[in-house]
């Protein structure tokens, strides 16, 4: 399938984790690609191993999504190069887990900047570009934390605020032929949820093996997420045959989640 062909998509975060296997797996399918990420190496790394392992064409850019002058820049470099941007996957995050009575103003500041903020910036730089050709696809990185957990309000309140975001966007944007909706991963085995063990441990968990066995076992489909089972929800939310979807939260959790 070359569900992506002549498309071009920025993929923030796309160093590692679920934004590296977003970034080929559009690849894959003939979409050209902009890697946004903080650590410029990594981004590269993705680059490099998008055009040999599919052809297509890749960049990487050092882009510190919390930060409005370098997402501006950035935005209208992949304008210029790749001469239109189809596909946004805002997919940059940070985790900074505390208790309320610890938790400190950077660690919340921190997480909404990255979290939130980043998203609206670059949702709000590619916005020019897709209204111009009546046509977007903006995809963004909620959480099944948005829900509430115990240790984790900040990232909680940034994934919960990623679900206003969609929902507000979807209906300003509908008319121009934008669509934006959110994945929300349970959890997913990337470096991010090894660093969530420091959560776990105000649960009297100690060790991320048997932590991830708890959720094993407590899952209905029995085994922990993978980058994959999110970018193929990304994927299809980024193609043509998602047009009439817009301002959904869809959850790939291996649950229902309420
Ligand atoms: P990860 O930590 O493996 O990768 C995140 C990437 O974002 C890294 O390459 C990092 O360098 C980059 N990044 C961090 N700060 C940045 C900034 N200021 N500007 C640009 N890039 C920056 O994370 P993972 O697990 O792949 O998560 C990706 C997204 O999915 C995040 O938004 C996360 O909150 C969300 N998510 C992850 C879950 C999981 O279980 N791993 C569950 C639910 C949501």
């Amino acid at each position: 399938m070359n569900r992506f062909q002549s498309k071009v998509a920025i993929v923030t975060g796309g160093a590692r984790g679920i934004g590296e296997t977003t970034a080929l797996r559009l690849a894959s399918e003939g979409a050209q690609v902009a890697v946004f990420d903080i650590n410029e190496q990594g981004a590269q790394n993705t680059a490099a191993k998008i055009r040999s392992a599919t052809g297509s064409n890749a960049q990487a850019y050092r882009v510190d999504v919390s930060n409005r002058r370098d997402v501006e820049a950035s935005v209208r470099e992949v304008a210029a190069t790749f001469g239109r941007i189809d596909i946004l996957v805002n997919n940059a995050g940070i985790l900074r887990d505390n208790l309320l009575n610890v938790m400190t103003d950077e660690d919340w500041d921190q997480v909404m900047d990255i979290n939130l903020k980043g998203a609206f910036l670059c949702s709000q730089a590619v916005e020019p570009h897709m209204k111009q050709q009546q046509y977007g696809r903006i995809v963004m990185l909620s959480s099944q934390a948005a829900v509430g957990r115990a240790g984790r309000l900040n990232y909680a309140a940034s994934k919960a605020g990623i679900q206003g975001l969609t929902k507000s966007l979807a209906m300003e944007l509908g008319p121009f032929n934008i669509t934006v909706n959110a994945v929300a991963p349970g959890f997913i085995d990337t470096e991010m949820s090894k660093a969530s063990i420091a959560s776990a441990k105000q649960r009297g968990i100690d060790d991320f093996e048997a932590y991830k066995q708890q959720l094993i076992d407590n899952n209905p489909i029995r085994r922990v997420g993978t980058t994959e089972d999110v970018s193929n929800v990304i994927a299809f939310l980024s193609s043509d045959e998602a047009g009439y979807v817009t301002g959904q939260i869809i959850y790939v959790a291996g649950r229902p989640v309420v």
